[in-house]
């Protein structure tokens, strides 16, 4: 840690942040007393008997009759609280009022970022009734498997295991899962948790996972039935983190938390608030975590322009808003903003819109807001009001919970809901989904299993062997762990393993060279770990660790065969010496794929299962990264100091290896399309003045003359939509997924645009000779709007075009935009 003031502090990552154990704080620690939920002995707090053995009568307590509007009961509640209860209360770890008012404590912090985690302080614990819980893939491979059933099957899953393992006392029900930051740079430690580098693509991921947490009725349900969205009830809390512009963890002298990140008002309406605003507003979640960093000077969780304007206010969240833990504290320590002290911090943090405060260790209390919001209220620069609005939205998410009255849906939930067959069967079919095949030179995979009797297989332990490795960052304890070793050995018994650990490679190499010349197959496990890429870490550079480039080399010349290559890994790997090299004939991505992560890729390389996974982020050569500084927010390129783009919406020059989306198949397909173009006309009306922007054009391209240049969308909620049908055919002879993205790129003449941009997608599977038509329809006013240089959403008018598929299989068509009065 380069910061002076964490020097003392023992970092142990995996939580949402470095919990520092200060021997100051351990002891304040034991002062206070561990909160758990271990022992809970109610199933709701609305209980008479529960009441009764605290001395109370419920029916005196109006915040627990049920026939009320939660919001009456919520002001009732908040109402009982005196001001110490209620400053209580505004921190992750919930004091509650249990002797006077009834109201329990509650431990806000859960994580759930591929399954039920325990990376945080005892709010969730595997033990002797619940051992472990479903590890699925990290959510960067799940993100590859571009289906959205899976990731509704995921967060379902997984939601239903939360509320087993609260029904148990072991978990609670607020969850601070998925973490959706774009991918801005390929050297962020954090890529593994992300949907990727396409705000459409983590965005549509985010509505699908937070639907399948939250919804009680099928999460696919768009609408979820409630007429009044604050009384819609959850079967678990979902959280949207970490808002925003936080993509930086440590990088050289950068460090998250003192990092303010200089954003343009484009980049941000564009890129790092899209996900923010589809998961509010489309996914409704009910939570929203404001992150470290700040934002052209100013906290991200300090911002009551991002915090009530846009979260609360324009995007209409219904639930709460949590810091990243610490965040407030970091104002001060950290960030040094303004000069700030706690009381301060906390007034301007509360007055932004902050809700909780998720706090680590500290002399006295856990956060800020429980050691400093009622000298902040004395003092004048909060009002006790103020507070009672962030508790509203906390209570509030917990009445919709059923924390307070049960949800008798879930209540015959236990243990055996844990860990199921059918859990386990959906992480493997999770990791098989998101498999992505980068090269198969002369079908070299599928590997026969028929033919391949003898199999070397070759690389570190930690790869091979790895009980470990494919967990990734927030794992759990899971059900089990089946490694690629046992996997792979159970289709070929004649498997030999080839492993060393660090330092003996050299020598474990030459043996594995001796067996390559022999055998029927050599597969290549490596790859990275999280010492490369994780929380609190970001990349250095792009290229295979260790001396693993030099003996797969080495490997590869002595094999009889071309060799496989398994890359375990979440960001890209620059693996140029792989793609270049005949004697390395095939190269699968398997990501961290979770608990049964050896089973996908054993039925990937034996062909079990036909691979259909696609890049959700771009693989760079090692040589884009000098070209730009990881703290260089902008997305375009930056001409006066000579950056490139970022991301395939800003960038396809020399230095990608594998483009965005890219992903081969164990078969071919093939399009038709009926659609050779189409032409759309939107009528602007009277507000011509508000309807219409400016747009800025190429240098020496003709602007378009159209009085209207390009349509607002904010003001003008157009309804017109653009309809086509694409036939895919399987021309191979094995039946396969195929994913077909949909972009579209604006008029060729609009300077400082997108190359394309994602707007759809659709895996499908096709059967071998047969053929699938699927029909797409794209509002024109999301699919075809750009943001323009002053930040609006604009249309414009012009031929616009749609694309449709990769490098390899394509087709496109044109769009021609009439805007007229
Ligand atoms: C629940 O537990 C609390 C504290 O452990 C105890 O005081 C109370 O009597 C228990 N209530 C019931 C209904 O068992
Ligand atoms: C693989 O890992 C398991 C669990 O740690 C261990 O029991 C086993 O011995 C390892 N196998 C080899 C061949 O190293
Ligand atoms: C990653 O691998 C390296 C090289 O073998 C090893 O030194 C390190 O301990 C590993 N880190 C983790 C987190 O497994
Ligand atoms: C796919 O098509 C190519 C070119 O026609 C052919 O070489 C290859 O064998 C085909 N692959 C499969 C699996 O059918
Ligand atoms: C748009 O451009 C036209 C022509 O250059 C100009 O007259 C008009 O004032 C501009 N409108 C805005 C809103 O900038
Ligand atoms: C999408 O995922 C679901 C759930 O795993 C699965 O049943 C379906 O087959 C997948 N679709 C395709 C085309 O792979």
């Amino acid at each position: 840690m380069a910061s002076s003031s964490l020097r003392h502090c023992v970092v142990l990552l995996a939580a949402s942040l470095l919990l520092c154990v200060v021997s100051v704080a351990f002891a304040s620690d034991s002062v206070l007393g561990p909160i758990t939920t271990n022992g809970r002995n109610y199933t709701k707090v609305c209980d008479p008997a529960r009441f009764a053995s605290l001395g109370l009568d419920m029916a005196g307590f109006r915040y627990c009759d049920a026939s009320l509007p939660y919001a009456e009961r919520v002001r009732d509640l908040v109402g009982r609280l005196t001001l110490e209860e209620k400053v209580a209360n505004l921190g992750d770890q919930a004091k509650g009022a249990e002797q006077r008012v009834g109201l329990p404590r509650y431990m806000w912090w859960g994580e759930a970022l591929h399954g039920v985690s325990d990376t945080n302080p005892g709010g969730t614990r595997f033990g002797d009734v619940v051992p472990g819980a479903t590890s699925f893939p990290l959510v960067l491979n799940s993100a590859a498997a571009f289906n959205e059933t899976l990731w509704r099957a995921i967060g379902g899953a997984t939601s239903t295991e939360i509320r087993a393992m609260y029904n148990l006392g072991h978990a609670e029900l607020t969850y601070w899962s998925p973490n959706i930051n774009v991918v801005r740079d390929p050297r962020w430690g954090r890529a593994s948790e992300t949907p990727g580098e396409d705000p459409f693509l983590v965005g549509r991921f985010a509505v699908s996972f937070v639907r399948a947490m939250q919804d009680i009725d099928d999460g696919a349900n768009a609408g979820a039935g409630a007429a009044d969205p604050f009384a819609r009830r959850l079967k678990v809390s979902s959280c949207c983190k970490h808002y925003a512009a936080y993509d930086v963890d440590k990088w050289f002298g950068a460090d998250r938390l003192s990092f303010d990140a200089n954003v343009q008002e484009r980049d941000m309406v564009e890129t790092f608030e899209r996900p923010f605003e589809m998961c509010v507003r489309d996914g409704d979640a009910s939570c929203v975590m404001c992150s470290y960093n700040r934002i052209n000077g100013v906290p991200a969780c300090a911002n009551g322009r991002l915090l009530t304007g846009t979260v609360r206010r324009d995007w209409q969240l219904h639930g709460y808003i949590v810091s990243d833990c610490d965040s407030v504290r970091v104002m001060v320590r950290d960030a040094k903003w303004l000069g700030y002290d706690g009381v301060q911090a906390t007034a301007a943090a509360m007055k932004a819109g902050l809700d909780l405060d998720c706090g680590m260790f500290w002399e006295g209390a856990k956060d800020f807001f429980t050691a400093y919001g009622l000298q902040a209220v004395r003092q004048g620069k909060l009002k006790e009001a103020e507070v009672d609005e962030a508790l509203g939205h906390l209570y509030l998410t917990l009445m919709r919970l059923g924390f307070f009255d049960g949800s008798p849906e879930f209540q015959s939930l236990g243990a055996s809901d844990v860990c199921t067959e059918e859990h386990k069967e959906m992480a493997a079919e999770a990791a098989r989904q998101g498999m992505v095949l980068l090269k198969n030179d002369h079908d070299r995979l599928p590997l026969d299993a028929n033919k391949v009797n003898s199999l070397a297989l070759v690389g570190l332990l930690q790869h091979i062997n790895a009980t470990d490795v494919m967990l990734g960052d927030y794992r759990g304890k899971p059900c089990r762990v089946v490694t690629p070793y046992e996997a792979i050995r159970k289709v070929v018994s004649g498997t030999s393993m080839q492993a060393c650990d660090k330092g003996a490679c050299g020598t474990t190499a030459l043996g594995a060279a001796i067996a390559a010349k022999t055998v029927d197959a050599t597969i290549v496990i490596t790859g990275l770990n999280m010492s490369v890429e994780r929380e609190g870490n970001d990349r250095e550079d792009l290229l295979l660790p260790w001396d693993q480039t030099q003996w797969i080399n080495a490997v590869a010349e002595a094999s009889r065969d071309p060799i496989t290559l398994v890359i375990i890994s979440a960001g890209g790997v620059d693996i140029s010496f792989a793609q270049n090299n005949p004697k390395i004939g095939a190269i699968l991505w398997a990501g961290y794929p979770g608990e049964e992560g050896g089973t996908g890729i054993a039925d990937v390389l034996f062909g079990k299962y036909n691979p259909g996974g696609r890049l959700p982020l771009t693989w760079y050569k090692n040589e884009y990264i000098g070209k730009l500084p990881m703290t260089s927010m902008a997305l375009r390129p930056v001409a006066d100091k000579g950056y490139p783009g970022r991301t395939y919406k800003f960038y396809s020059g020399p230095d990608v290896l594998y483009p965005f989306g890219h992903g081969l198949s164990y078969t071919n397909f093939t399009y038709d399309s009926y659609t050779t173009g189409a032409s759309v006309t939107v009528k602007i009306g009277t507000a011509w003045e508000d309807s219409c922007k400016n747009l800025t054009y190429k240098p020496g391209t003709t602007a378009s003359t159209a009085p209207c240049p390009a349509i607002n969308v904010a003001g003008h909620g157009c309804q017109e939509e653009v309809s086509f049908t694409l036939k895919v055919s399987n021309t191979g002879g094995i039946g396969g997924s195929h994913v077909v993205p949909v972009y579209t790129a604006p008029p060729a003449e609009v300077d400082d645009a997108p190359l394309k941009q994602l707007v759809a997608f659709r895996r499908m599977f096709v059967p071998a000779g047969d053929a699938v038509e699927v029909p797409f329809t794209l509002s024109v006013c999301k699919a075809f709007a750009i943001v323009e240089g002053t930040a609006y959403t604009v249309v414009p008018a012009g031929v616009s075009r749609v694309l449709v598929g990769d490098e390899s299989l394509s087709f496109s068509f044109p769009v021609k935009i009439d805007l007229v009065a």
